[in-house]
């Protein structure tokens, strides 16, 4: 690409006024040894402002969850409360009929570690904990995020659990820097899970997000110091630990092909944030 042409990004601007110098950076970084994005990881001024909307609503509508949720609450109702507010706020939820996924959000209740499917027949009860995962387009554009939520009284190991988890992708999060390293995700997340005698799921993990729901790279939440793809301005992805009480492996549901169990049925708590990397370091977008 020549300095006179317009920009891979998509910004309408010439190259030289756009990710000229940004290239060069790359390319030099490549030189070194190091794996860097691919063009289409990169989002361009325009496509982050709206990626910033559907965020805004994306975490509106975990408030919305968040006010509602209660005992007794079947996991159906936190699906229609996610269908309606997603649409009140001029979004939908990204989940319904995503790979023939059923319903508008993930609700996973204890031992189901990710992709719960919303049911009348599943009705929180005293202790439980569960995960409430939420993907919002706005304008052709994503935001994804979940939490944890306690229902009534829980046991303090399950508090423990709920509480770590979100320590380990804060943890990540405030290490974050430009140019810095995918494997340093699965480095903190990790020692701090362990720390605590936990253990984290290896076969899932975060992604690129914004023009889709699912984009490279893959977020690993073990990993090495220093290893993995250099994380640049322009890159928006998903941190979304999946920390078991017990052995960290996992099984499908073989009727409906969705939920994730924990191997061993223990507990397993999970939080996902989006995050757009920039030049002065990571913002959370999403929460
Ligand atoms: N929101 C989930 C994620 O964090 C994905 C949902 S899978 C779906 O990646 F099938 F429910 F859409
Ligand atoms: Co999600
Ligand atoms: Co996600």
């Amino acid at each position: 690409m020549k300095i006179n042409d317009k920009c891979w990004c998509g910004s309408g601007k010439l190259y030289g006024d756009c990710h000229f110098m940004f290239d060069i950076k790359l390319n030099e970084l490549k030189k070194n040894g190091e794996i860097i994005p691919t063009h289409k990881m990169i989002k361009n001024e325009q496509q982050i402002e709206g990626i910033k909307r559907a965020c805004e609503v994306n975490s509106k509508v975990l408030d919305k969850v968040a006010e509602n949720i209660r005992v007794g609450m079947s996991t159906e109702e936190i699906d229609k409360i996610v269908y309606y507010e997603s649409i009140r706020l001029g979004g939908t939820p990204a989940c319904l009929g995503f790979e023939g996924f059923p319903k508008s959000v993930c609700t996973s209740v204890n031992n189901v570690v990710c992709h719960g499917i919303p049911s009348e027949k599943v009705i929180l009860k005293e202790g439980d904990i569960v995960n409430v995962d939420c993907t919002t387009i706005v304008n052709g554009y994503y935001g994804d995020a979940s939490r944890m939520f306690e229902i009534g009284n829980v046991s303090p190991e399950a508090h423990k659990l709920v509480t770590v988890t979100k320590e380990c992708l804060d943890l990540a999060v405030s290490k974050l820097k430009p140019y810095c390293h995918l494997g340093d995700i699965g480095y903190y997340v990790s020692k701090h899970a362990k720390a605590n005698g936990f253990s984290v799921v290896k076969e899932l993990g975060g992604h690129g997000v914004g023009l889709e729901m699912h984009e490279d790279p893959f977020v690993s939440h073990i990993g090495k110091l220093n290893k993995g793809m250099v994380l640049v301005p322009g890159m928006v992805f998903t941190i979304e630990p999946m920390i078991n009480q017990g052995e960290p492996d996992v099984c499908i549901d073989d009727n409906d092909g969705w939920t994730i169990y924990t191997w061993d049925d223990s507990l397993s708590a999970q939080w996902e944030y989006t995050l757009l990397m920039t030049e002065t370091g990571a913002v959370i977008l999403s929460k």
